[in-house]
């Protein structure tokens, strides 16, 4: 008689009901009923495998599959009442399915414990958002490569320190951003392999005296391998702080693309105009048209940090195997999902919308005096030392700016006044064309070279 705490499944060991403070304190149903459908696919197969292993009969195996598929029709209804009573998602179904089936409900449990099931549900679940995010992934990639495709040609500053350093192409930028999140995709498919590992067999922490299956538990549902130690199977969060290291390595590649956005369609750039439809105004300033995008996916990389900062820390002091400290690994973890969906979302949606500003970006190469490398280099092949070479670009490009005139608006006589070794032909790689063709191997900015990296960036995405 369970006179103790009567309306939970552990109340006989209870002598007076739990604190409807602690009660809600404790309770995780509010968030992690986000796992119900793997954890009702959990408990299928695993009836499954005790109906083969001789613990369930065919009879009660049928009542408690049929009974979990009606469960479910309920939640995906929403005629499902969640209670804080009962805890969390897996005491609030299994306990419905009894309300439902009666005694075959209560036999379910065998052989297993919450922290088995717990961590199982969350690997199923995270396996599943691997793929969506990974598909998210390649749309981004994919929009950037239609991007890169039409300015294969825009020429543009490069920097470094931010300063305008040498001219490279549009396409060739779009195409680091491209390499930055193809990282980012086979990461999580590494990750994917680890993830996707079965803990269910491991019951409580030390494993189950009844004669389960745990292979068949495991093809059943799709998991590559069972786990090998029962303690670390229930213990184990490594696959989520993997995940969000993943995540936050992706969130830190969304704000230095956002950082970009957001500098290239000020006023003090124009490199970009940003889509009207994914920018706001400011209640106070007519003039204002703000990034709000970029800047978001920029703000919300914190959060992404911070949650593997959270799971690191929720982990370093716990001692095996499973202790309560685990519940808080699944906000964290399913805000980290949202996010990066989102974030993604966002970019693949503004990015192709986005207006190149081709003028505006090639006048500002010129400002910058970009070619000056590629002038050094000419004196270079015409038998100047490169020290020397450097020595006399840097006058050259010091009268260029008190003059205000870019070097290849420079007489070839005044450019003479700099290094006798210079020709009529300079004027070739004073272009800004010339100099971004030259940078023409692999990995190089050349517009064939980056036609190139789209076409064999194509062929890896199909
Ligand atoms: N709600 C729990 C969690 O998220 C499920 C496992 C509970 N296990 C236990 N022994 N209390 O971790």
């Amino acid at each position: 008689m369970k006179d103790g705490a009567p309306d939970k499944p552990w109340g006989g060991r209870f002598s007076e009901p739990t604190d409807t403070f602690v009660e809600a304190f404790t309770a995780s149903v509010l968030f992690d009923r986000r796992l119900y459908a793997y954890d009702i696919e959990g408990s299928i197969a695993h009836a499954r495998m005790l109906e083969r292993a001789g613990i369930l009969d065919r009879r009660e195996r049928q009542a408690i599959v049929d009974g979990l598929n009606e469960v479910l029709g309920e939640i995906e209804r929403g005629d499902f009442a969640w209670s804080l009573s009962l805890e969390d998602v897996h005491m609030n179904i299994e306990a419905r399915l009894t309300a439902r089936i009666g005694d075959p409900g209560k036999k379910l449990h065998t052989g297993r414990s919450r922290n088995d099931q717990v961590a199982t549900d969350l690997r199923m679940y995270l396996r599943a958002e691997i793929d969506t995010v990974r598909g998210r992934i390649r749309a981004l990639q994919t929009a950037l490569l239609d991007v890169a495709e039409r300015e294969a040609e825009t020429v543009m500053p490069g920097f470094t320190h931010l300063q305008a350093a040498q001219p490279v192409t549009f396409g060739h930028h779009m195409m680091a951003w491209f390499e930055m999140l193809d990282r980012d995709h086979e990461r999580l498919a590494e990750c994917r392999h680890r993830v996707n590992v079965l803990p269910l067999g491991a019951a409580a922490l030390a494993g189950t005296g009844y004669p389960i299956d745990r292979a068949y538990t495991a093809e059943l549902l799709g998991f590559e391998t069972i786990a090998a130690n029962s303690l670390d199977a229930v213990g184990d969060r490594d696959f989520v702080i993997e995940f969000l290291a993943d995540a936050a390595l992706l969130m830190t590649h969304l704000s230095r693309i956002a950082e970009e956005l957001i500098l290239w369609s000020s006023a003090q750039f124009e490199f970009v105009e940003l889509p009207d439809r994914y920018c706001t105004g400011s209640s106070i300033m007519p003039q204002k048209k703000n990034p709000d995008v970029p800047e978001l996916v920029r703000g919300k990389s914190a959060r992404v940090i911070g949650h593997l900062t959270t799971l690191l820390v929720l982990m370093k002091a716990q001692p095996l195997a499973y202790n309560k400290d685990n519940q808080e690994d699944k906000e964290p973890l399913f805000d980290t999902v949202d996010t990066v969906r989102d974030a993604l979302r966002a970019f693949t949606g503004l990015i192709p919308q986005m207006r190149v500003e081709r003028e505006e970006l090639r006048r500002a190469a010129r400002r910058g005096y970009t070619t000056a490398t590629d002038l050094a280099d000419y004196l270079v092949r015409r038998g100047v030392a490169f020290r020397d070479a450097h020595e006399a670009v840097g006058r050259a490009v010091r009268f260029g700016i008190e003059q205000g005139r870019d070097l290849s608006e420079l007489s070839l006589e005044e450019l003479r006044g700099f290094s006798a070794a210079i020709d009529e032909d300079v004027y070739q790689v004073l272009t800004l064309e010339g100099s971004v063709a030259s940078r023409d191997h692999p990995g190089g900015t050349a517009p064939a070279q980056v036609r190139a990296a789209i076409r064999r960036a194509r062929e890896r995405l199909t």
